[in-house]
């Protein structure tokens, strides 16, 4: 079986060039945040703090979670009910960062995700994939941009869905969840000693994504 693991912050075009590059090469695409997202949902919605490490531990037993490929876009069930949508809200991506700081969260995921690398190809994207979850991973990227970069392209994708908002707030935003991310105790965002850095503040998509293509075909 083949992995490719393709780690970095949040607004650095990975899930977008991962599904492409996922239906491209033929594998199944893993958007491993979906997980810690439908989890922070979950505890938003059951009155938790999703901070309460303790409360939010006693709410794992209650979540089921199914992930599926139809047509290589992911879908995420949670008991039963797709999520797929209700996880992009935005206080949404701030509790899944907050339930995301939990061992016992992280540890809940790991087996899952390990196991849907054991029996098809996979594509894998998320904080952790290089350095802990597919350690042997065939292609590691590591996939980032300026925080600049990253909450103007941010602020322009909710523009266009009709949400305004300062880019400033924005940009205090797309920090205050890198740094949570970045220091946290367990699997904090970094790069793999063999992953390779790919910067796309200065790369438009299609750039981004034949720079990915060129490094996992020469990997591969
Ligand atoms: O990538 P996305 O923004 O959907 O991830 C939501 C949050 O889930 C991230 O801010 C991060 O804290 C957490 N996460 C993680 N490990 C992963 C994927 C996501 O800790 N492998």
């Amino acid at each position: 079986m083949y992995s490719i693991a393709i780690d970095g912050p949040a607004g650095a075009g990975k899930s977008t060039l991962a599904r492409r590059l996922a239906k491209e090469l033929g594998y199944i695409y893993v958007d491993t945040g979906a997980m810690y997202r439908a989890i922070g949902l979950y505890a938003l919605r059951a009155g938790v703090d999703p901070a309460d490490a303790a409360r939010v531990e006693g709410l794992l037993p209650r979540i089921a979670l199914r992930l599926e490929n139809p047509a290589g876009a992911q879908r995420i069930y949670l008991n039963g009910e797709d999520v797929s949508e209700a996880i992009r809200a935005e206080q949404v991506g701030m509790a899944a960062s907050a339930v995301a700081a939990h061992p016992v969260v992280r540890a809940f995921l790991l087996d899952l995700q390990r196991g849907m690398a054991r029996t098809q190809n996979v594509l894998m994207d998320g904080r952790d994939i290089g350095t802990v979850i597919l350690p042997d991973a065939s292609v590691k990227i590591f996939l980032t941009a300026s925080p600049e970069a990253r909450a103007r392209r941010r602020w322009l994708e909710n523009k266009a869905k009709g949400i305004e908002e300062e880019y400033e707030a924005v940009l205090e935003d797309v920090k205050k969840r890198d740094y949570q991310d970045s220091h946290r105790a367990a699997a904090p965002l970094r790069q793999a000693e063999d992953a390779i850095l790919v910067d796309t503040s200065e790369l438009d998509f299609d750039q981004s994504f034949e720079t990915l293509k060129k490094i996992i075909a020469e990997k591969l």
